[in-house]
């Protein structure tokens, strides 16, 4: 960490939909003085931060956007988001992208280890479960400083899906995503609430069943609506959330893929579980006692997520 200067840089990695996104949504909340948005395509990361720095005016931001291909740009960066690599296209799953994002996410790894040594890495490359294992591996970097993203954008779908079915307002709507980012994600009812009521006094069980499962699809769904990539908004402003939370030593309870030693009784994987992200990335994991229904659910999430890294040979 820049832990003398008063200044902190966010580098985000891959101009594309998501690193965009993010850049916009780093910007437009000021959670870095320094902003570098850092892509192998030339001209693309530079012409994005420049269109996106003539906002400053409208947005009345002051973060100074640095578009590159370079990544010696990007040294002493504090928070790195990783958001390069292909997305998804409709029929495909987050798997699909293994192999491909894989040899993305290696290269992309290397560079910001040898300009930016105490940085916290956080991956949004999908699969994401599996890239954020090879990233911790391939960069040597203590656990705490290596965060995937996935269950701030799964909780926020499950917030937004509750809010919605009961006409109140997502921001009261408290709840909790575990697990995979994939179709064997752990949406948890038990502990979600609505300005405090539980959840299961408030709908029924074939109701809830019902948001459950758009949860659990609902980075697919936009996929089949959009055909030509994946979601994108939200995916950027969680990263971004996360990043903003370490930024500014916010000790954020946020769901994130964490590496687990013994937590939940899991050893071995990243998986989706709430954390608290400070100056330091992971502060803390919160631990908390599961049902036998849960804990058989979490099982499931990490059988999948061993499997993800099984096959890229880690
Ligand atoms: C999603 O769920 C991008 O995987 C991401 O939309």
């Amino acid at each position: 960490m820049n832990e003398d200067k008063c200044s902190r840089k966010l580098t985000i990695v891959g101009a594309g939909a998501v690193g965009t996104s993010a850049a916009q949504w780093a910007a437009s909340r000021t959670v870095a003085e320094s902003i570098v948005l850092v892509d192998v395509v030339e001209g693309i990361p530079q012409g994005k931060a420049l269109d996106l720095a003539q906002a400053s005016p409208l947005l009345d931001f002051s973060s100074v956007l640095t578009g590159t291909n370079n990544y010696a740009d990007t040294a002493d960066s504090d928070v790195v988001i990783i958001a390069a690599g292909l997305a998804r296209k409709p029929g495909m799953t987050r798997d699909d992208l293994l192999e491909k994002n894989i040899r993305i996410i290696r290269s992309v790894t290397n560079e910001i280890v040898r300009y930016s040594p105490y940085a916290c890495l956080i991956v949004v490359t999908n699969p994401i479960d599996a890239m954020v294992y090879s990233v911790f591996k391939e960069s040597g970097f203590p656990k705490q400083r290596i965060i995937g993203m996935a269950g701030v954008l799964d909780s926020a779908r499950y917030r937004t899906f509750i809010a919605h079915a009961l006409g109140v307002s997502p921001s009261d709507v408290t709840a909790l995503v575990m697990g995979i980012h994939g179709d064997n994600m752990l949406p948890l009812t038990r502990l979600a609430s609505v300005g405090g009521v539980p959840l299961e006094d408030l709908l029924s069980r074939e109701e809830i069943e019902k948001i459950i499962l758009r949860t659990q699809h609902g980075g697919a769904e936009i996929v089949q609506h959009l055909k030509t990539g994946s979601a994108f908004s939200t995916p950027g402003l969680a990263a971004v959330e996360m990043a903003q939370s370490i930024l500014q030593n916010q000790m954020r309870v946020l769901p994130c893929a964490a590496y687990l030693e013994g937590e939940f009784g899991i050893s071995g994987v990243f998986l989706g579980v709430p954390v608290v992200l400070g100056r330091n990335g992971i502060e803390r994991i919160l631990e908390f006692e599961l049902t036998p229904e849960e804990r058989t659910a979490l099982a499931t999430s990490v059988e999948a997520v061993r499997k993800q890294v099984a096959a890229i040979g880690i």
